[in-house]
């Protein structure tokens, strides 16, 4: 990413992640055997052209809040489900808001991604069916960090969870929270790419700069297959001269990873998950819903045109 050539490196860099120990024993205390709440879909059958594919595993992260990496990661997985793809989502927020915007409330949920990260119980056991599957949050995820942090392997407890699906899913979204601790770190070291929401505004767009030395970092360290896939504008206001001119600061630094869907400024995508709701489901045929339409379909033909590279 090139954000450095205009926008200074103002932020130091962080300090550098310890080196990990993948073989050595593991602290994590296995907990007992949790009621299933969700039969996974079963692995594609015998002749299936994507018999051996594995699910891509998408992050979205920006460490600014308020920017739509929930609403984008529901929607979009939902866009992605409509076009025929079997989709997880993951909350891997102590907010819990994706979890809410499929109407569950995060503060009376037993088992969440807390208990799969820090006490290795199967992500299977915390997978719910909605409009997608989503594995879901809860308010002690809020402990995970400082929990996780005291583990043997705390950079790849989510990488390990995901070995039971991946083959069970052709894509796994995951809503990390709005800092770049310990569970955005988890999130770059399983995922495939990741995809930075940000919202059209001179401000949000700093913090890519320091978003982009973390990832380096765990390039370096942990997963150096993990690359930036795209960048979505957010909140776009087409009136604005402001808006316009961060769409073009994008387009300068970002060349082709920024996504042509503009995704606009619409109440609709707050109304949608007070009602437990993706907006495509909320309002199916309106502008808000078919934008993350046409950014799923952007998606599909990125990953198509890397399979035919
Ligand atoms: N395109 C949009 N237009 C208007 N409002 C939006 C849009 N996208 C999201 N919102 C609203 O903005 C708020 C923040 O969105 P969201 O929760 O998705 O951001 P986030 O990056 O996940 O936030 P956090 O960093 O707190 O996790 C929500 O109320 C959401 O409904
Ligand atoms: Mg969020």
């Amino acid at each position: 990413m090139g954000l450095s050539r205009i926008l200074p490196r103002s932020q130091p860099l962080p300090e550098p992640l310890p080196a990990e120990s993948a073989d050595e024993p593991e602290v994590a205390v296995p907990s007992a055997l949790a009621p299933r709440l969700h039969a996974v879909p079963s692995s594609p059958v015998a002749g299936d052209p994507e018999e051996h594919a594995l699910a891509k595993v998408i992050a979205f992260a920006n460490q600014k809040g308020g920017v739509a990496k929930t609403t984008t990661t529901l929607n979009l997985g939902v866009a992605l489900k409509e076009a025929g793809k079997r989709v997880l989502i993951i909350d891997l927020d102590p907010q819990g808001n994706l979890t809410m915007s499929q109407g569950m409330n995060p503060d009376v949920i037993e088992r969440s991604m807390f208990d799969v990260l820090v006490h290795r119980v199967p992500i299977s056991d915390v997978i719910h069916t909605v409009e997608v599957d989503i594995a879901v949050a809860s308010i002690d995820l809020a402990g995970a960090e400082l929990a996780l942090s005291a583990l043997i392997g705390r950079e790849r407890a989510l990488e390990k969870a995901l070995i039971e699906v991946r083959d069970k899913y052709d894509y796994i979204l995951l809503d990390t929270p709005p800092s770049l601790g310990l569970l955005t770190i988890n999130a770059f070291v399983a995922a495939d790419g990741v995809i930075v929401p940000v919202q059209c505004e001179y401000l949000s767009l700093r913090g890519l700069v320091q978003l982009e030395n973390t990832l380096a970092m765990v390039r370096e360290n942990l997963n150096p297959a993990v690359r930036v896939q795209g960048i979505v504008p957010t909140m776009y206001d087409g009136r604005t001269l402001h808006a316009r001119e961060a769409i073009e600061i994008l387009q300068e630094n970002f060349g082709d990873l920024l996504f042509e869907t503009r995704i606009k400024k619409t109440v609709r995508y707050a109304e949608a998950p007070v009602k437990g709701s993706s907006v495509l489901r909320y309002d199916p045929t309106g502008p808000a819903a078919q934008a993350y339409r046409d950014l799923a379909k952007e998606v599909l033909d990125g990953a198509q045109a890397r399979e035919h590279a």
